[in-house]
């Protein structure tokens, strides 16, 4: 009996509704598994900071280190500008929290449809690994002359050696471990950026070499996001810089569907502080309210979240059920040409939680 605790932050806009989804699918995936969770809601959000002047407490760090892991839904609200949400809640506890991998899955699903012409379920299955804690989203820089004609901002990226060996080592130490096209893709714009792209460069070469049995390739960021579309069945796994990452894994997700199955991981692989799970997806207030966005990515998230707590059968039972439900194409979200309600995936995910494995390449009879 494992009993796990978890602190949940649902924050804005639908990602109080899928949160509550995935909580649901975690909950009945739990009994067969022996595990007890002990959810803590947090109520951080833009809503807290409209009542305190603060997305989260002065000592929610100290709060947050105590939990075995941290459940996200999104944060962001029309109403404040992104910076200081973001700025406030979610960057600052990837980076403190060391987060450093982001580890975002794109696998076009049996009985979802690409909008790519022709690809077949498990065509298109990679794995990008964006840094998550320096790069492009260091937050070093600052405003001069505010508010003159002669204003200037400076936004300076941060490169470590460091920084870029760590993540580029979990990139190649995956794709061993996932035994698929034994491959790994280099992001950068080296071309124009000559310090730290190239610095970047310069440390995969040197990582490359620790791996022998892993094949290489090196793109740039424009040609990267062209073979995203014209061939993404190349790709197995792909380690990019923070921004590069961040861009590359909405096409990841938009060329298998849909935004709304998009898992990710804010990852500590070393385990000094909770790493923190929250889908690649936004706070989506174009549809928040409507009770439409589609919840397969947190709780396809939540699988991720079971892995790694050490609970692989769960997750792989917990993907599954998605995969199912995806499969038979009844109750699907109008992302995905449905016209079911995010509860109604939820209840459906949970029912099919014993429903037998679906393969990628199996073919649905019609
Ligand atoms: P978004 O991901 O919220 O939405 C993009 C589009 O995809 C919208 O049309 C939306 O309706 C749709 N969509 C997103 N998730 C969906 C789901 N689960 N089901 C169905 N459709 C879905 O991106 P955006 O519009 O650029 O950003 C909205 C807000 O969210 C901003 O404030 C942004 O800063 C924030 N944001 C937060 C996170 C996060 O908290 N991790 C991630 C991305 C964006
Ligand atoms: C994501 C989001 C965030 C990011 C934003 C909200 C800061 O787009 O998780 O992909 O860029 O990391
Ligand atoms: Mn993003």
């Amino acid at each position: 009996m494992a009993t796990y605790n978890i602190a949940v932050i649902r924050g804005d806009g639908i990602g109080k509704d899928v949160v509550e989804e995935g909580i649901k699918v975690l909950e009945a995936a739990a009994p067969a598994h022996k595990i007890t969770w002990k959810w803590t809601e947090f109520p951080w959000s833009t809503e807290y900071y409209f009542k305190t002047g603060r997305m989260m407490p002065e000592d929610a760090l100290e709060t947050l280190v105590k939990f075995d892991a941290i459940y996200l839904g999104a944060v962001g609200h029309p109403k404040v500008q992104d910076h200081v949400t973001l700025n406030g809640l979610l960057l600052p506890i990837r980076r403190k929290f060391d987060q450093y991998v982001c580890e975002r899955p794109s696998i076009l699903f049996e009985g979802v449809s690409s909008p790519l012409a022709n690809k077949k379920a498990g065509e298109i299955d990679m794995v990008v690994i964006r840094e998550n804690t320096e790069g492009e989203y260091a937050n070093v820089g600052g405003f001069q002359y505010k508010d003159t004609p002669q204003e200037v901002a400076v936004q300076t990226s941060v490169f470590t050696r460091h920084g870029c060996e760590r993540v580029i080592r979990y990139a190649f130490k995956l794709a061993q471990k996932r035994k698929k096209k034994m491959r790994v893709c280099s992001i950068t714009k080296s071309n124009a950026m000559g310090y730290s792209m190239v610095l970047w460069d310069r440390t995969f070469k040197a990582v490359a070499a620790e791996f022998p049995d892993i094949q290489t390739d090196s793109y740039l960021i424009d040609r990267a996001c062209m073979e995203f579309i014209r061939k993404p069945e190349q790709f197995d796994v792909v380690v990019a810089s923070n921004l590069f990452g961040d861009i590359l894994t909405d096409i990841g997700a938009i060329i298998t569907g849909s935004i709304g199955l998009a898992q990710s991981a804010n990852v500590n692989p070393e385990r000094d502080y909770p790493s923190m799970f929250e889908p690649t997806h936004g706070s989506a207030p174009d549809i928040a309210g409507k009770g439409i966005a589609n919840p397969m990515a947190q709780v396809l998230t939540g699988a991720m979240l079971l892995r790694h707590l050490g609970e692989q059968k769960a997750g792989d039972q917990v993907e599954n059920a998605v995969r199912r439900v995806l499969a038979d194409g009844e109750v699907l979200t109008p992302d995905l040409g449905g016209r079911s309600k995010t509860w109604d995936v939820g209840d459906n995910i949970a029912a099919n939680l014993g429903s037998k494995p679906v393969a990628l390449k199996s073919r649905r009879k019609k």
